[in-house]
């Protein structure tokens, strides 16, 4: 994941009430995409919508926010009740975490926009604003990011295990 949201003090002022929630910090004890935690996936999808934001001039309030709470839900998929091949979670979450959401804060129609339609693609429904386009690409970049990433990480680690064990053999 990204670590540069850590010295943003522009980003972090946005969100930073919503990251001492402790429903919001509970994300890190979720394994999420197998190699990483929920909180620092939603971290990451936050932080770089944020930057695209900035950079469309678009509300990198919202963005930020709505993009740090698009994964707030406290199951893991394969115990979800209606798990139908894996579609029942990945078409419903999005509207459990908004839920969720809206019992800590208030959110704006652009904000709930964001979260309920971030797994577009899966589900049909246009989201309605660019900031909610951005946030459901850049979750699909960083869903990316971690699994492979984190997989040529694990091949390249084999690898080196394996010459060193090479290395040992030979000496
Ligand atoms: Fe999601
Ligand atoms: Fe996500």
């Amino acid at each position: 994941m990204t670590q540069k949201w850590r010295q943003d003090s522009t980003f972090l002022a946005l969100i930073e009430d919503l990251l001492a929630l402790e429903e919001v910090q509970s994300l890190a004890n979720f394994r999420h995409h197998y190699y990483t935690n929920r909180l620092a996936h939603s971290l990451s999808v936050s932080y770089r919508s944020y930057c695209w934001a900035k950079r469309f001039k678009l509300d990198c309030r919202a963005i930020a926010r709505a993009g740090l709470l698009h994964d707030l839900f406290f199951y893991y998929p394969q115990d979800y009740p209606q798990l139908v091949g894996g579609i029942g979670h990945l078409k419903n979450h999005p509207r459990i975490a908004l839920e969720n959401a809206l019992k800590l804060v208030e959110l704006n129609d652009l904000e709930q926009d964001i979260i309920l339609k971030h797994m577009f693609g899966c589900t049909w429904t246009l989201p309605k604003y660019p900031e909610s386009y951005i946030v459901t690409l850049m979750d699909k970049q960083c869903a990316i990011y971690e699994v492979v990433g984190a997989s040529i990480g694990q091949g390249l680690l084999s690898i080196k295990r394996l010459i060193l064990k090479q290395d040992k053999t030979l000496a």
